[in-house]
């Protein structure tokens, strides 16, 4: 049957499209808010897709075993069609979505790449789905969580559904309140306080990660984070759930804050939930903006990026933007917290903007941890105090 056929069936005109190793047919007409179309198909987020095909097949590497997945928001099914084709070793993904037609157009996408059988897809809200899979047993070894706007809702079934040592997988697409803009919904959603910075997409994926850790540990489960990104409008994590009474203690304990001085940039992290936190700047005495509770361990795990792009070696259809990103996430793996972007210190320094890498090297060669960042490709990650950086910005700029 041809597109117009198969979309006649649904009342929907479709087109066929090629993303990874998939064909799927989606909705032919663009819209301008993907979130309005009669059936989720966002071409943007393949990124986000590329690089989940990249993490499963490293995780499941690790695994060594076959792997089932499950994607219970999926949409027109691409992400765990993608999976089953892209990932050697996943034997069954489970998917589910509310919308109907979402659910006939990923029924025909299952067919249309012979995948019955390896995947199938149920019309049933997300938690309902997840919830019939949380007895032991029965769960699965990963689960991608892939919403309009934040995964908070869905996040406690998620971890009840993910046996020990599990992967999961976070998107949430509301970086408004995640980057300090509607501040009220990030405290509803995330219960934490986010802040207007210019490394705000950091803070967005920390807060994001800071409130999964609180979840997972009133089940007793712990957290470690493999690799994180934030790209385009949203924001990513990819996190080991860990059982134990002692690994949820382990990642309680990475929970903090983040203290920001508008004044002179300077930025303090400060470990500890209940902690006393000084508002006033030690560098200049002005009043700090303080963002958390949040995650303020490691967002990458050096081994699991390098792991990361080795897969993309291996998978020559991925596409060049997520490599990069993947390239990028391993350099800046080992950095610390936050960063600085050269064009606003530039503004203030009123100076020209030197070369990123240029700027990386010299605090090297002072002794400093630096490195370039994904979250921005201007900025620079160092422990360097500011007016250190500042000094070597100002040296630059006049070569
Ligand atoms: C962002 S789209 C998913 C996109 C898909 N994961 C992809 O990679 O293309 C979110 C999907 O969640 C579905 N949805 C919203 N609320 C839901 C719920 N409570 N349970 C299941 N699906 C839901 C929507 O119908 C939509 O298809
Ligand atoms: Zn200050």
């Amino acid at each position: 049957m041809n597109t117009r056929g198969l979309g006649a069936m649904l009342d929907l005109e479709l087109k066929a499209v090629r993303e990874g190793l998939a064909d799927v047919l989606v909705p032919a007409e663009e819209v301008r808010a993907p979130r309005k179309a009669p059936v989720f198909y966002n071409p943007r987020m393949a990124l986000a897709r590329d690089v989940a095909v990249l993490a499963l097949r490293a995780y499941s590497r690790r695994l060594g075993r076959e792997a089932r997945a499950c994607e219970p928001l999926c949409g027109c099914g691409v992400r765990g069609i993608r999976f089953a084709l892209e990932v050697p070793s996943v034997a069954e993904v489970i998917m589910g979505d509310l919308n109907p037609r979402a659910v006939e157009l990923s029924e025909l996408n299952i067919k249309r790449n012979g995948l019955e059988g390896k995947v199938s897809v149920s019309l049933s809200d997300a938690n309902v789905l997840l919830t019939s899979y949380s007895a032991p047993g029965a769960r699965f070894d990963y689960v991608d969580i892939d919403p309009f706007g934040s995964p908070m809702p869905f996040v406690d079934s998620a971890v009840r559904a993910i046996r020990g040592g599990g992967l999961l997988a976070l998107t949430a697409t509301d970086m408004a309140p995640l980057c300090g803009v509607h501040v009220k919904a990030c405290m509803r959603k995330y219960g934490a306080f986010p802040i207007r910075v210019r490394y705000a997409k950091e803070v967005a994926v920390r807060i994001m990660i800071g409130a999964l850790a609180r979840v997972a540990s009133a089940h007793e489960v712990g957290i470690r984070p493999l690799f994180s990104h934030a790209t385009d409008h949203y924001a990513r994590a990819y996190c080991l759930l860990l059982k134990g009474q002692g690994k949820a203690n382990a990642s309680i304990s990475m929970l903090g804050y983040i203290a920001h001085c508008p004044s002179c940039r300077e930025r303090e992290v400060i470990k500890g939930l209940a902690v006393p936190i000084d508002e006033e700047c030690p560098s200049c005495g002005s009043r700090r903006l303080i963002s958390g509770p949040l995650w303020v361990g490691e967002l990458f795990d050096e081994a699991f990026c390098s792991e990361v792009l080795k897969e993309a070696q291996g998978a020559p259809w991925i596409g060049r933007r997520a490599r990069k990103l993947v390239e990028l996430a391993l350099e800046e793996a080992r950095s610390p917290p936050t960063y600085y972007s050269l064009p606003a210190l530039c503004k203030v320094l009123k100076v020209s903007i030197p070369p990123v890498r240029d700027v990386v090297e010299a605090l090297r060669e002072r002794g400093w941890i630096a490195s370039r960042t994904h979250f921005d490709t201007q900025a620079v990650k160092t422990n360097a105090p500011v007016k250190e950086l500042a000094h070597i910005v100002r040296e630059l700029s006049l070569i």
